[in-house]
């Protein structure tokens, strides 16, 4: 008897000490939440709730601090002790071990007269007052909970031509767009009649026979059937990520009179309800030409090098694969983009110079689908004549990778089929988009942060 009541004291003791904590939510854990959280997490923000009041803070503690602690939240895949880059979402230590402390304590909300001030948000632009603002079509997003991919088309008149510095592209539901690649393709004057004949979606769950005519139904060609000129990542978009802007003159881009932005292809996460989505490009125009406009060089599918060995991923198997480019010039690099699809596994890429020094560009040991970032150095990274590029991948087609697209698993490869273009979420890719200028002396103390 004696002995059972010393145990439901001890018990007692232990569980009063685990839900005390001098850590409260106004005081200690909204301004971690604000500064890492509330830009993605809030009503109109990129994630699909928010994370702005006690209330909401309190009903999601246990799965916060499971995403917290295992560092899926906040989202940035990129291995921080191999490179960095500008926008990094991380957690210190210690913020991650006050979440805990406080969640393991209780929760409490404490004085809220001491709560901080939410920061302001724009919703409708993260980078400035935009010149003009165009809109997509509206697409129907149906709600049968499955993620959809389409392919749409802009085309945009201007009185003439006219520099770009940054475009920006903002879903109207930002919760439901989870990726939009952007190229624009420019049209000469006498090269093309119309540019608003051609149709603006095309959904990507067409059946494979009909993909062609339908692509072909977006009109993207000249009238005589050649290609445009094309500015490849005019824009792109992913949940909380801002638009590219690089300081004044770098970067940015010429457009003519008749344009067409081609979102291919534009990513919506699965939903329960019908929604229709209607998005919006803003434009930010400069009045000079571009100083040192930017240049673009991919790796591996449909680009420069090609993957070793081919990319034919079978099914049950975890592979790997490598592509390889040689810089003959001087460069300074930029931004970097990896890309695979679903059965994305790991992704590293270095530079090695003629003299073998390594120098480290980008390592993502947890391949996730969802966060494609486009990753700007802090300050350009110059890469000698001679060095050349490496990039390293795995592939996961087992059935214990979650985001296989089959069950059980099928032998998934690269497609040039439709000449690389529109190519599914379910076949896979593997490219190192490299954003980079020739390099000129004291390149690399240009800081390419952007106040
Ligand atoms: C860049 C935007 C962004 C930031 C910053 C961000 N989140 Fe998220 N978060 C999302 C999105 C989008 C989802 C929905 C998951 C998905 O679509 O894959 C999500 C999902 C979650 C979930 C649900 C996970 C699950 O398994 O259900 C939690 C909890 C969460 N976030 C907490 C946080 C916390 C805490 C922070 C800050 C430390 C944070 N997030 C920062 C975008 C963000």
């Amino acid at each position: 008897m004696k002995k059972a009541v010393i145990v439901f004291l001890i018990t007692l003791a232990v569980i009063a000490c685990n839900q005390s904590t001098d850590l409260t939510y106004t005081e200690d854990i909204a301004p971690i939440l604000y500064k890492n959280c509330t830009s993605c997490h809030r009503s109109g923000g990129a994630a699909p709730f928010s994370l702005t009041t006690y209330a909401q803070v309190n009903r999601k503690k246990n799965t916060i601090l499971g995403v917290t602690q295992s560092g899926l939240m906040p989202p940035w895949p990129a291995d921080r002790n191999y490179s960095h880059f500008i926008g990094e979402r991380y957690l210190t230590d210690a913020a991650k071990q006050k979440i805990k402390d406080w969640i393991e304590g209780g929760a409490p909300e404490g004085d809220t007269s001491l709560l901080p001030e939410l920061p302001q948000y724009d919703t409708y632009s993260y980078i400035g007052k935009p010149d003009t603002t165009v809109w997509f079509d509206s697409i129907l997003i149906s709600g049968n909970s499955r993620d959809k991919f389409f392919i749409a088309t802009l085309p945009i008149t201007l009185s003439e031509k006219k520099y770009v510095r940054a475009m920006e592209f903002l879903p109207n539901e930002n919760n439901l767009v989870h990726h939009m690649n952007g190229r624009l393709l420019n049209y000469e004057p006498d090269k093309k009649a119309n540019i608003l004949n051609g149709q603006r979606i095309l959904n990507l769950e067409v059946a494979e026979s009909e993909y062609v005519a339908q692509f072909n139904a977006l009109q993207l060609t000249n009238d005589d059937g050649t290609r445009p000129s094309q500015i490849n990542s005019a824009a792109n978009y992913l949940p909380g990520v801002q638009a590219q802007l690089y300081p004044e003159g770098i970067g940015g881009f010429t457009m003519n009179k008749k344009s067409i932005l081609i979102a291919d292809d534009i990513h919506f996460g699965p939903i329960p309800q019908d929604k229709w989505d209607h998005s919006r490009v803003n434009i930010f125009f400069s009045n000079t030409p571009p100083k040192r406009p930017i240049n673009e060089v991919m790796l591996g599918t449909n680009g420069a090098s090609k993957i070793i060995p081919p990319l034919v991923i079978p099914p049950g198997k975890i592979t790997k694969h490598a592509s390889f480019l040689k810089i003959p010039e001087d460069i300074s690099i930029l931004t970097i983009n990896p890309h695979m699809h679903l059965l994305g596994k790991s992704f590293k890429a270095y530079a090695l110079t003629p003299s073998q020094d390594s120098i480290r560009l980008i390592s993502i040991p947890k391949w996730d689908f969802r966060w494609q970032y486009f990753y700007t150095f802090p300050k350009m990274l110059k890469i000698p004549a001679g060095s050349v590029i490496y990039v390293e991948a795995e592939f996961d087609n087992t059935a214990e990778n979650q985001n296989n697209p089959y069950n059980p698993p099928q032998e998934i490869r690269e497609r040039y089929e439709f000449g690389g273009a529109g190519m599914r979420t379910t076949d896979e890719m593997l490219q190192f988009i490299i954003t980079w200028l020739p390099y000129q002396e004291g390149d690399e103390d240009v800081s390419l942060e952007v106040e």
